[in-house]
């Protein structure tokens, strides 16, 4: 997988990066800017640092990103591994709230050639950056751009046959079609209710289809998740502020 090093991502598809996941951002991001705001308190220098030194080192820091993000994602993926069934000939899988879609580069290596993604998301960027839990799914920020995500599909080996992406903005739940595997990883049940997403979830699922999904503590009643999901759920992974369970649709 080392094409992701010959990718020639803009400084935007950097930041995106950042706001994926909590723990690149934090490293990253807040770590320098805390200790340069430190060192030089001033407004002017303030807007320096964040309007060219940050972008600066984003640029140079790129690649260590990159590659950052794909080992978090690859922690993922080694935790969906031990439930994924490599035998079945074509998968289809959903992913709700993709976001840069690191997992589906594991998960097409993993599971083959024939596996086929849907990428669901807000193909845009609010202007302000959202964290925690929201009870409203629109209050919540969007932070995805399709085009990068497709640029980084393909260079990491992902034909573009193989990936089909809804903007939830613009074009409806996917209904008709059938999934073997729905995906939510820090976005439905962590961000925002699931039941934004539960009917499509079950009309597109049959008997068997398997759903991952991160629950934010405090948020959800897990009997009432598998109600409403009508799957009967596994917790797979706790983690600082959420739980992962693997549901079976029953
Ligand atoms: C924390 S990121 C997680 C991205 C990816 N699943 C991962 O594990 O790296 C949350 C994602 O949810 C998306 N999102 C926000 N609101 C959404 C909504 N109402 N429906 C679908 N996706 C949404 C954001 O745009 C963002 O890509």
């Amino acid at each position: 997988m080392k094409q992701h090093d010959q990718l020639g991502l803009t400084e935007e598809s950097v930041q995106m990066l950042l706001m994926q996941r909590a723990d690149l951002r934090v490293k990253v991001d807040l770590t320098i800017s805390r200790l340069l705001l430190k060192i030089f308190p001033e407004k002017p220098v303030r807007k320096f640092i964040f309007k060219t030194v940050l972008p600066l080192y984003y640029k140079v820091g790129l690649k260590p990103l990159i590659r950052r993000y794909m080992s978090s994602c690859e922690i993922d993926f080694q935790n969906l591994k031990p439930h994924l069934d490599i035998n079945k000939l074509e998968c289809k899988i959903l992913d709700i709230g993709a976001g840069f879609s690191g997992i589906s580069v594991f998960l097409f290596h993993f599971l083959g050639k024939k596996t086929k993604f849907c990428l669901l998301d807000r193909d845009s960027v609010t202007a302000d950056w959202k964290i925690g839990y929201h009870h409203d799914a629109n209050s919540f920020s969007s932070y995805n751009s399709f085009p990068l995500v497709k640029i980084f599909l393909k260079a990491s080996g992902l034909h573009h046959n193989n990936v089909k992406t809804i903007d939830i903005n613009k074009q409806p739940f996917p209904e008709n079609a059938k999934f073997d595997i729905v995906i939510s990883l820090l976005s439905m049940g962590y961000h925002y209710p699931i039941d934004v997403y539960a009917d499509g979830i079950r009309k597109t699922t049959n008997k068997g289809a398997k759903i991952f999904l991160d629950l934010r503590d405090g948020y959800y009643n897990l009997a009432e998740v598998e109600n409403v999901l009508n799957a009967k759920a596994t917790l797979i992974k706790t983690s600082k502020n959420s739980k992962r369970y693997l549901l079976i649709r029953i």
